[in-house]
């Protein structure tokens, strides 16, 4: 197995980072700084350098410096395999991506190359917040892993879109609204069957995850619930069948964009069920679950960004986090304020950030 590790990150005019360039360790990393200093800025860097979203779910607009023109981003990352540079220039209307000089032609090239995987405070919303969360982190990795699935989720958004203007319209035409249920239900069935399939594989993972950080004995369950089915055919007559429906509420109402994951806990709906810390802890393992996947899915060991977490979790939970990043052979960042959460991190290179600026800091 080997492990991606982000070699150099260089970021200009992205949030209040103004030009910063790091060489990371390739084992640990900690950048610590007051609040608002730019720590969680540059892990959503490094990540949108991945997966071209913010995982504070920014625009565009929101990401690019107030004072800067345009955002750059340069991201070198190193496998015992291969090794690419991603660059990416954001303005306010335009976005320039290149892989290796090049511009990347297939999706799968380009984000199954630098998986990240991240946990940060918004996580808790993956049980507690709505659905739309959970199916976000089903596609994270399934958009780097299934060849053509984020061509299918692409196209799907597209077809719906189109298909509920039609039945916004104030006298609906049928025959138009009706071709698009054998599109939708291609690209649908699909999506679903994908994410049947990796749900299967988060479960197993996320209990062994929850084993090792969380300290508790209850189980973790998780049922999938796609709106909507993965056999073509069967979507298609159930999307003709809901015609009148669809045309009652002016939407369309099966489909994986409604997929929800349910999340149990000791038998009961997480969400009603799990303290504040409990919370954390669940998410944490679903992001290690996905860590897991991804590495069992692309023989590669993900790079992991942890932002804030040991204000998180208590102590304990801290440092068995730790010990267990250090068992796992990824390349970790954390952020943090409290400089002395740098002592235990094992092999950590610090950085301090001030003011969207970086420096090496003495540990
Ligand atoms: N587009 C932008 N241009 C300039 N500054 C921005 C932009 N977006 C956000 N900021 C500012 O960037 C600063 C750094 O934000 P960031 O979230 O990275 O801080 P942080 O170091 O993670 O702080 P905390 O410890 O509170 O989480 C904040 O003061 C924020 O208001
Ligand atoms: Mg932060």
């Amino acid at each position: 197995m080997t492990a991606l590790r982000i070699t150099e990150v260089a970021v200009t005019g992205f949030r209040n980072l103004r030009t910063v360039r790091a060489f990371p360790d390739p084992r640990a990393n900690v950048l610590v700084g007051a609040n608002g200093q730019g720590k969680t800025s540059l892990l959503e860097a490094v990540d949108y350098a991945a997966t071209l979203r913010s995982f504070r779910g920014a625009t565009r607009a929101q990401l690019v410096g107030h004072e800067a023109p345009e955002a750059q981003l340069l991201v070198r990352v190193e496998s015992a395999i291969s090794g690419h540079e991603y660059r990416i220039k954001l303005s306010r209307t335009a976005r320039d991506i290149t892989l290796d000089g090049k511009r990347p032609e297939r999706a799968i090239e380009y984000f199954g190359n630098a998986a990240c995987v991240v946990f940060q405070p918004g996580d808790l919303d993956l049980i507690r917040g709505a659905p739309e969360t959970r199916r976000r982190l089903l596609d994270r990795m399934l958009m780097r892993t299934v060849e053509g699935y984020g061509e299918a989720l692409k196209n799907y958004g597209k077809a719906l879109r189109a298909r509920n203007q039609l039945l916004r319209e104030r006298s609906p035409n049928l025959n138009a609204i009706a071709a698009f249920d054998l599109p939708l239900a291609r690209y649908g069935s699909g999506i679903i069957r994908a994410r049947e399939r990796v749900v299967s594989e988060l479960l197993g993972a996320a209990r062994q995850a929850l084993d090792e950080v969380a300290l508790t004995d209850d189980a973790i369950t998780l049922a999938y619930r796609p709106r909507g089915s993965g056999d073509t055919l069967a979507f298609s007559a159930a999307l003709a069948e809901a015609h009148r429906v669809d045309l009652a509420r002016k939407t369309t109402t099966l489909g994986p964009h409604g997929d929800d994951l349910l999340i149990a806990w000791g038998g009961r709906a997480a969400r009603n069920v799990a303290s504040q810390g409990q919370t954390r802890a669940l998410a944490l393992a679903l992001r290690l679950a996905e860590l897991h996947i991804l590495e069992a899915r692309t023989r590669t060991v993900p790079v992991l960004l942890l932002d804030d977490v040991s204000s998180e979790l208590d102590r304990t939970r801290t440092e068995r986090l730790f010990a267990l990043v250090g068992r796992l052979g990824a390349q970790v960042w954390v952020t943090t304020t409290d400089p002395a959460i740098a002592a235990l991190v094992p092999h950590a290179r610090v950085f301090a950030v001030d003011a969207g600026q970086l420096s090496v800091a003495v540990k």
